[in-house]
């Protein structure tokens, strides 16, 4: 029923450093250029966890815009905005909270594990509780068709497909449902109208997957339909009753394989980044101190590079030429340590050089963040109420 539009979210909850760049930013800015996306702020779920600490927050919130900006996210392309500044995530959250059964949020899995992980805080809040809901309105107010997130937040989009089932299950039903989109099917028109009818015949009867994508592609294409005919027939293609609400498909961004200073996993639980915008030399002096193999105690025994960070490194940054350069200068003493991490801190600095550049002309005039924000609240306020005035009216709360 509507074109593919991404929608992704990160909490501002720190500066963003390497291993975001290489993990979800460089999908982001790839996927920018494919399809519609919108990339926004989630304050409001920062808040859940962070709600001591307002501050992180407040100062998180630029600084994160102008990463994405210094990496490569471009608004021209993508709509770019602040969750707390789309007030409309909030009134469907509260709507959606009416049927949600409190045992859902009670078995995610990311409920008991955060606790757990950040057990100094008290999270046995209701703000918290709710964090799959808020974001299931998040994504389900731009009835986005794709949403990128690490595996970890996959149980939160299957939560999201259930709570919009079970609304257009509650909400969807009206009386003369049959008739009504029975009476939408013979405005198709003759053919169409039979062939509706055979494709739906045939995911109904057999289970056909490929027949319900080929009626939802012919209902694509009908320009002419009301509103409330076309959320019918989606509708009555699959059982129940409209569908207002619809189903997202989570998109899985690869685990980020990017090493840290120290070979774990870059994070920063870990201590171990190079944040984005790091300054050069501030960039040279961490790796040129990082850890190597220990055995190289002395630079005239041969090391390892198989038990080196920095050899981790070279397999994101280097080319093969370099790459056997280092195997065969580590395993003959051939070269130093320091030698070998040049080529590593050279591309490090190259890689951030643009995007630098590019945050600069945002430091340098604030103002311009401030208005790619303010464009892209207002864009996405314009979608969000579309979709609140299909959920008010569904509920019965469309007073006049
Ligand atoms: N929970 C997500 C995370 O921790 C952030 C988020 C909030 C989000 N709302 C979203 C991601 C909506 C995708 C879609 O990474
Ligand atoms: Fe690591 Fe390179 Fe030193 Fe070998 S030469 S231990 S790979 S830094």
């Amino acid at each position: 029923m509507f074109a593919d539009r991404v929608l992704s979210g990160m909490r501002p909850t720190g500066s963003l450093h390497l291993g975001h760049y290489h993990g979800v930013l460089k999908n982001w800015i790839k996927m920018q250029h494919e399809t519609e996306c919108l990339f926004f702020v989630a304050d409001w779920h920062a808040l859940t966890t962070h709600y001591d600490t307002p501050q992180v927050i407040e100062q998180s919130v630029w600084d994160m815009v102008v990463d994405w900006l210094a990496a490569g996210v471009d608004p021209a392309h993508a709509t770019l905005f602040i969750q707390s500044k789309v007030p409309e995530h909030a009134e469907l959250h509260l709507l959606l909270s009416m049927i949600t059964p409190l045992g859902w949020l009670e078995r995610m899995p990311t409920y008991k594990d955060q606790q757990e992980k950040l057990s100094g805080k008290d999270l046995s809040t209701y703000g918290f509780l709710g964090y799959p809901l808020l974001q299931s309105a998040d994504i389900l107010i731009y009835r986005a068709t794709q949403v990128p997130v690490g595996e970890d937040q996959v149980p939160h989009i299957e939560f999201t497909r259930e709570i919009a089932r079970r609304f257009n299950h509650i909400y969807g039903r009206e009386i003369g449902f049959e008739e009504k989109a029975e009476a939408a099917v013979k405005k198709l028109g003759g053919k169409k109208s039979k062939l509706y009818t055979e494709l739906r015949v045939r995911y109904q009867e057999q289970g056909d997957d490929e027949a319900l994508e080929a009626a939802k592609a012919l209902l694509d294409e009908q320009q002419s339909l009301s509103h409330g005919d076309r959320e019918r027939l989606f509708g009555y293609l699959e059982g129940g009753g409209k569908m207002i609400l619809s189903e997202p498909q989570s998109m899985l961004t690869v685990a980020s394989k990017m090493p840290g200073l120290d070979g774990q996993k870059m994070s920063k639980s870990y201590n171990n980044t190079i944040s984005l915008r790091e300054d050069e030399a501030s960039v040279t002096k961490k790796i040129r101190t990082m850890p190597t193999d220990p055995a190289r105690i002395r630079r005239t025994d041969a090391g390892d590079p198989e038990r080196c960070p920095v050899w981790a490194l070279h397999q994101v940054y280097s080319n093969e030429g370099i790459k056997d350069w280092a195997m065969q200068g580590c395993k003959s003493a051939g070269i130093g340590c320091i030698e070998c991490k040049q080529p590593v801190i050279e591309a490090v600095l190259e890689e951030q050089r643009p995007m630098r550049e590019r945050a600069q002309v945002y430091l340098d005039d604030p103002t311009l963040v401030r208005n790619i924000i303010s464009d892209g609240c207002e864009k996405a306020r314009k979608l969000a109420s579309e979709t609140m005035r299909d959920v008010r009216e569904a509920m019965g709360l469309s007073y006049s």
